[in-house]
């Protein structure tokens, strides 16, 4: 009996599978505005806009929210002008600190390491330690790193330098000067 039950419960259910993919059987809530959109697709064709696109495209100059306008170039000449410009607004409390912290390590430790030493590193879940990536990182534990003025790391975390890549797009400008102030305090959080 219980084989016979299941048997039917399972035609039931199967009965909406069929190979007319483009013709849907039984919908179970398909009376629900929810299911099938009402609403535009972005990429849909749309009769109320002057161009009949529905995704329409930004104004020029538009910004994203909180996005400042980044003037400084890829270059050398221009991350000594950063340095000399930029000032760094977040200050060096443990609760910035221990965010800068989070964010190195989740953002820089996989190159330079948690304590910062780059290749002396002794994290050995770096990938030069692993063979993963083959230029040697920077030691940004180190006086020559701490005596760099704030916007010049800055810099380097927004546009990379030389063969290290540019983070600017992966972290919000807060965070950068966070991750600054934590290079700057030697890698302690107070
Ligand atoms: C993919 C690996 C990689 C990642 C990730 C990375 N770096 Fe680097 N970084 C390097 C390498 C390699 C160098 C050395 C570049 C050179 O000398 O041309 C470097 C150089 C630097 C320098 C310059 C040091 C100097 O004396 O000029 C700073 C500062 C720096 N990194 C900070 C950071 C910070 C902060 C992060 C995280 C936001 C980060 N890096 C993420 C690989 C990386």
């Amino acid at each position: 009996m219980k084989k016979i039950i299941l048997l039917l419960v399972s035609m039931v259910f199967l009965a909406a599978c069929n190979h007319y993919q483009e013709r849907p059987q039984w919908d179970y809530m398909g009376d629900f505005d929810m299911y099938y959109s009402k609403a535009y697709e972005s990429y849909s064709p749309n009769p109320y806009m002057p161009d009949g696109k529905t995704l329409q495209t930004v104004p020029e100059g538009s910004i994203a929210r909180d996005a400042a306008p980044y003037p400084f170039k890829d270059k050398l000449a221009d991350r000594k002008k950063a340095g000399a410009q930029l000032k760094n607004p977040i200050p060096m409390d443990a609760k910035n600190l221990a965010r800068g912290k989070l964010m190195y390590n989740i953002y820089c430790a996989v190159c330079h390491g948690k304590d910062g030493m780059g290749v002396a590193t002794k994290d050995t879940t770096t990938l030069f330690k692993k063979k993963l990536y083959p230029i040697p990182p920077a030691n940004l534990n180190t006086d020559l790193v701490r005596g760099y003025p704030d916007g010049e790391i800055y810099h380097v975390i927004t546009m990379g330098s030389a063969v290290m890549g540019a983070h600017g797009s992966q972290i919000r400008p807060a965070d950068r000067w966070r991750i600054v102030n934590y290079i700057k305090n030697g890698f302690k959080v107070k």
